[in-house]
């Protein structure tokens, strides 16, 4: 049994939909978010630049007593897993592909899968290679969506927003002409717009939410270490950010569907 919290984070609001998945699950487990909403977006930078930022983001983290660390982006899972354990082999850190991959290889009924992420992740070709792991006959359509996170960041997630339906428009309508039954939102900022890209994929198509799915790998992991949190108390939250506070909390609102603004605190990420 261990009550420390499970430290979250990412490069913005996107973890926050491991944070949702966390927080209907496994109530009882406290939650510590970090989103680097001040430098975000991480998608569209080089490597070296992802790696720093994020070893920066955990070595913030790091100030806590944590018992796990989930690294709630794609992006950085791709580009500093490696790095992020090396530096921090004291402390189990988890990343988001490999759960979706597999969850999206099971799911497809006709082998054909959509990933759609930013930039960095699909560059890296992580999710075609992973899904062929699993599944070797499925065939993997990828499409790389940089405005999706500046949009999201910006609260702009309703299916009714005209931008949004623009930009998903672009981004989705091979991926749909394809006829791909199950797509991943390799982002974790994009289960936040689900509800308007499911309406634009139709609804014979199954949405793989990445950062949901690791959160069971983090439950497993646990488990297993006996580390668990235990059942009959309630968790804690704490949330940071680097930007403004009241914009991530009204994005937090509006997808967590709850007010955290009084558990929410801005800091200076270039101090650490
Ligand atoms: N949420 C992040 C991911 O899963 C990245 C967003 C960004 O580009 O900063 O990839």
């Amino acid at each position: 049994m261990d009550n420390r919290a499970i430290g979250i984070f990412d490069s913005g609001v996107g973890g926050l939909s491991s944070v949702k998945k966390m927080l209907s699950d496994h109530p009882e487990e406290s939650i510590l978010y970090f989103g680097d909403t001040g430098r975000a977006p991480y998608g569209s930078r080089t490597r070296e630049e992802i790696v720093s930022m994020s070893l920066q983001d955990v070595h913030f983290l790091r100030t806590f007593d944590l018992k796990a660390i989930l690294i709630a982006c794609n992006t950085i899972t791709v580009c500093s897993l490696k790095a992020l354990r090396e530096a921090n082999p004291d402390i189990p850190i988890i990343g988001v592909v490999d759960s979706a991959a597999e969850a999206a290889a099971r799911a497809t009924k006709n082998r054909k899968v959509g990933v759609i992420a930013t930039k960095a992740t699909i560059d890296s070709d992580a999710y075609a290679q992973k899904i062929k792991e699993f599944a070797p006959d499925t065939e993997v359509f990828s499409a790389a969506c940089p405005k999706f996170v500046p949009l999201i960041e910006a609260g702009k997630i309703s299916p009714e927003n005209e931008e949004l339906a623009a930009a998903i428009r672009e981004y989705c309508t091979e991926l749909k002409e394809a006829g791909v039954d199950t797509l991943i939102l390799g982002c974790t900022h994009y289960p936040l717009i689900a509800e308007a890209v499911g309406l634009f994929m139709g609804e014979g198509v199954q949405l793989i939410d990445s950062g949901a799915e690791p959160v069971k790998t983090v439950i497993r992991m646990l488990e297993e270490k006996e580390a668990l949190a235990e059942k009959e108390k309630e968790g804690k939250e704490f949330y940071f950010c680097s930007g403004d506070v009241d914009a991530f909390g009204y994005v937090a609102d509006l997808f967590l569907k709850k007010d955290i603004s009084s558990k929410s605190m801005r800091i200076n990420i270039e101090n650490f």
